[in-house]
């Protein structure tokens, strides 16, 4: 078998806690344990597509001082150059041929991925196309790649939506109102209904579900008859206004999700004497000092990634299962996509709870 000698790791996508976690685990395991250069491939794919290319040799200077504690990935990612339509100067362009010809320039004998999966998507088919040898680990705050029971990130957003809710609880107290938090989740529920519990929130919105202004409205009347005045409601970015409409921001072309809660907190006013303010989260969730889990579970997984390069056992994501770390290929790691779903245990915790998750949470 083939000695691996120099490999490469890239962030893809969307930014989260414990990125530089992992990529530090690759480079100590690689280094320390099979002797290998490990080169940091800047900005995403950008790195391999820019001429000269923008890559950096790590070495244990890469990742001196807190960089383990840090927020975001030291060395930058990109969610918006798809390779096959690489937007410049006007044009769409398929810029795949560069990022192979870098990785060959480069004489790489392995890339770890570290990206969603729609990052895994695009790399797995370059790979295909240019015959490069490439291995997975799963990030998003979504949490919504199917195979995994965590990704790196989700813990620290949820992390930070609870702090959040725990801070808006004090203010919600001291002025009797109903607190409204807006955290992401694209498709995806999950750091919602995960914070909703930890946080002791009422009310848990989210996409998976239908819900009513009346259902929520109700709720709240529900807990003031409890003589508790004030209330905590959770949503989604990506739940639908009731007449089944998107709130969406257009930045110069971009669309992103942001604006349910303010709706939600019109509606309810509109109809009740109950006060309302909206906090929305939004990039806190990405840019959190990433907890302890997510560090713990970034660093099994560069260990775990760096082993299956070393083994030549390519086309790989590394996976959280059943409390250890495995490995499924990259296609089967990516065709199940998670969303809450009603028969999950945090789901029915919620339902036990009290929490409104909208009208007909059971069917
Ligand atoms: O998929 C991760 C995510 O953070 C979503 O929850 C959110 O909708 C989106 O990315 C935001 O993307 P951007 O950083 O491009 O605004």
């Amino acid at each position: 078998m083939k000695k691996v000698k120099k490999i490469g790791v890239l962030t893809s996508g969307g930014d989260c806690g414990g990125l530089n976690a992992a990529i530090r685990s690759i480079f100590l395991s690689a280094k320390k344990i099979y002797n290998m250069e490990v080169y940091g491939i800047k900005n995403g794919t950008l790195g391999l597509i820019k001429r000269p290319l923008d890559v950096e040799k790590l070495t244990y200077k890469s990742f001196e001082g807190f960089l383990i504690n840090q927020g975001g990935t030291f060395l930058g990612t990109n969610s918006k150059g798809n390779p096959f339509k690489f937007y410049k100067n006007g044009k769409h362009l398929d810029v795949t041929k560069k990022i192979i010809s870098a990785y060959k320039y480069l004489n790489l004998d392995g890339l770890i991925v570290i990206g969603g999966d729609g990052s895994m998507k695009i790399l797995k088919k370059i790979a295909e196309i240019g015959n490069l040898n490439i291995v997975g680990i799963p990030k998003t705050i979504d949490n919504d790649v199917g195979v995994t029971e965590y990704s790196i990130g989700f813990q620290t957003a949820v992390d930070a939506a609870t702090k959040a809710l725990d801070s808006l609880q004090s203010t919600a107290a001291s002025h009797g109102r109903a607190m409204i938090l807006e955290v992401m989740g694209r498709d995806a529920g999950h750091i919602a209904l995960n914070a909703g519990i930890a946080g002791g929130a009422d009310i848990i919105l989210i996409p998976e579900i239908d819900y009513t202004i009346e259902g929520v409205i109700k709720k709240l009347h529900e807990i003031k008859k409890n003589k508790i005045g004030h209330y905590l409601i959770i949503v989604a970015e990506s739940v639908k206004k009731e007449n089944g409409s998107n709130v969406l921001n257009n930045y110069n072309k971009q669309k992103r999700f942001g604006g349910i809660g303010h709706y939600v907190a019109q509606e309810i006013m509109k109809k009740t004497d109950f006060e309302c303010r909206v906090t929305s989260l939004g990039h806190i969730q990405r840019g959190a000092m990433p907890v302890a889990i997510d560090r713990i579970l970034a660093s099994a997984f560069g260990v775990c990634a760096v082993d299956l390069i070393a083994q030549r056992k390519f086309n790989r994501l590394v996976v959280w299962q059943d409390r250890k770390v495995i490995d499924v290929s990259i296609d089967d790691g990516i065709k199940d996509y998670r969303k809450v779903r009603k028969q999950d245990t945090l789901f029915k915790t919620a339902l036990s709870l009290g929490i409104y998750l909208g009208n007909n949470p059971k069917n």
